[in-house]
Formats: C-alpha cells, structure tokens, sequence
C-alpha cells in the first residue's frame, strides 16, 4: 500500500451502557404492577460497559477477549446500531455484515432457499444479484441437500454456515463475528478462517469473538481485553494475550453500579 489510512475505521468513544434487570421475577403482569405500585419491584443496574474507548483501523483483524458477561456482545451490538449506548458514541465508517446472534435475521419457519433471498433483500442486495450469488452461497454453506427444509431442522452448525455464507456474500467493509464460529467442526472454522483471510487481503476489517485464544493468535493483529464492562487493556494481540491466558479471576474489576 503506498499510502496508510489513518483515519480510524470504527471509534468507540466513552461507550457506557446501562442495562436494567428486574430483581424478582413477577409471576404475572397483575403482580408486577402490584409489586410496582408497593415499591416492591427492585432493579439490579449494572454497566455491561463502563467507559470504554478506543479505535479500530482499516484493515485490522481486530480480536474481542474476556470472559462470559464481560461485554463483548454488547459493544458489537452497539456498533452495529442495535443498541444504543447509554452514554458516548460510536463513529463507523463503511458497511457491516454482523455475525452477531446466530440465526439473527433468519425466519425458522422458512427454509434456507427462502432464508438466503429473505437476509439478502434486508441486507439490501436485489434478488437478481442474489441469484447470481445463489449457487455459492449454497456451496460454502453445503446445504445443496437441504435446501427446502425449514431452519428449526438445522442443527447450530448448518445455521452458523449458512449465516456465514450469507453475510460474506459481497465484500462488506467490517465483518463482525460474534462466536459464530464456535458452533461448527473445524472444517468450517477452517473454511471461514480462509474466508476472512480473503476478505481481509481485499480490504475488509473484521471484528472476531472467539473462545479460542489459539484462534485470536492465529487470526488477530490486534486485541481489546474486557473485564465486566471495563476496558482492560487493548493493543497488539502479542502483547496482550499472554497476560490474559495468565488471568485469574480474582483479579477481575467488578461491575460497575450506577450510584
Ligand atoms: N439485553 C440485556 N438486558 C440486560 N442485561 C443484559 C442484556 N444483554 C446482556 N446483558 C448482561 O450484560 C452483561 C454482558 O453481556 P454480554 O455483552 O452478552 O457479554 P459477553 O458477550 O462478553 O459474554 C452480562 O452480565 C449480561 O447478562
Ligand atoms: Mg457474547
């Protein structure tokens, strides 16, 4: 490349989110209006994220590490505009193809022939285009012998396949995948691994969530490291995960609780 982009492609700048959990469960609409008119319902707030900054540039393989509830998911989401942080913000420059839920997007009623024109229309490709992109879509997922069965038959693997064979169906500028991978056999992880690798020599950033370290060594330049919402450290994937495979638990930040 004879000139280096130095405008970040994604920036997260002081994203906080707040979310609300009803402390008891109401075993009905009736007693959680009674309970609430009492005083009787009680919140648990928390911040899935606390503050959390930092950028991401054109081209990076950009790896999301921390442990369950740490706020990964959550901060893909409000970068791809599902949720709306409750404080900060977030810049993106490009289109996204999110892997974030697996299945999002999918009817399960309908069929994967079904499924491929449904996700392509909402992504906003023209069902002429989609047909031109049928047959390779269908031979990533290998679902060609089960084409006209409804998604609720599909195993979490030919779902996982199928989503990624649909999102990557044109080149997006960021690719997100949310631990998509982890539900296949590692013929698929390795496919998709392929996959990405291409995408990325033709200018994709992608954004991976992953169980496997081994994985985000392998895959990622770079790391941010979440710790209950907290922002724990972030920067090259070489300086970052020896710590975190050495982490224990114990030294984790709590949550923070709104006042
Ligand atoms: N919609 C929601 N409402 C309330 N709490 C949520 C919601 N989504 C996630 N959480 C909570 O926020 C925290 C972070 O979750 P998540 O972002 O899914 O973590 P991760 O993907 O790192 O496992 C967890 O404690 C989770 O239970
Ligand atoms: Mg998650």
């Amino acid at each position: 490349m004879a000139t280096q982009d130095t405008t970040p492609i994604i920036t997260v700048d002081h994203v906080s989110m707040r979310f609300n959990l009803a402390k008891e469960k109401q075993e009905s609409l009736k007693e959680y209006f009674v309970a609430l008119t009492h005083g009787g319902v009680r919140f648990d707030e928390f911040f899935a994220l606390s503050d959390v900054s930092f950028a991401i540039m054109p081209g990076d393989f950009y790896g999301l590490i921390g442990l369950n509830g740490s706020g990964k998911s959550t901060l893909l989401k409000i970068i791809s505009g599902v949720y709306k942080p409750s404080a900060g913000k977030v810049t993106v420059r490009g289109t996204i193809a999110p892997l974030i839920e697996l299945g999002a997007g999918f009817d399960m009623d309908l069929t994967a022939r079904e499924n491929i024109y449904l996700n392509g229309t909402v992504l906003g490709y023209t069902p002429k285009y989609i047909t031109s992109k049928f047959d390779e879509i269908v031979a990533f997922s290998e679902l060609e012998e089960f084409l006209d069965v409804p998604l609720k038959n599909y195993s979490s693997g030919m779902v996982a396949r199928l989503a990624f064979a649909v999102a990557t169906m044109t080149k997006p500028d960021i690719l997100i995948a949310d631990e998509i991978l982890s539900v296949g056999d590692f013929l698929f992880q390795q496919k998709c691994e392929a996959r990405m690798a291409e995408l990325m020599s033709g200018g994709t950033t992608v954004i991976l969530v992953s169980h496997s370290i081994e994985q985000i060594e392998r895959m990622c330049n770079k790391v941010a490291w979440l710790d209950h919402g907290h922002l724990r450290r972030n920067g090259l994937t070489a300086d970052i995960t020896p710590e975190y495979r050495h982490f224990d638990k114990t030294e984790s930040i709590p949550a923070d609780k709104p006042e």
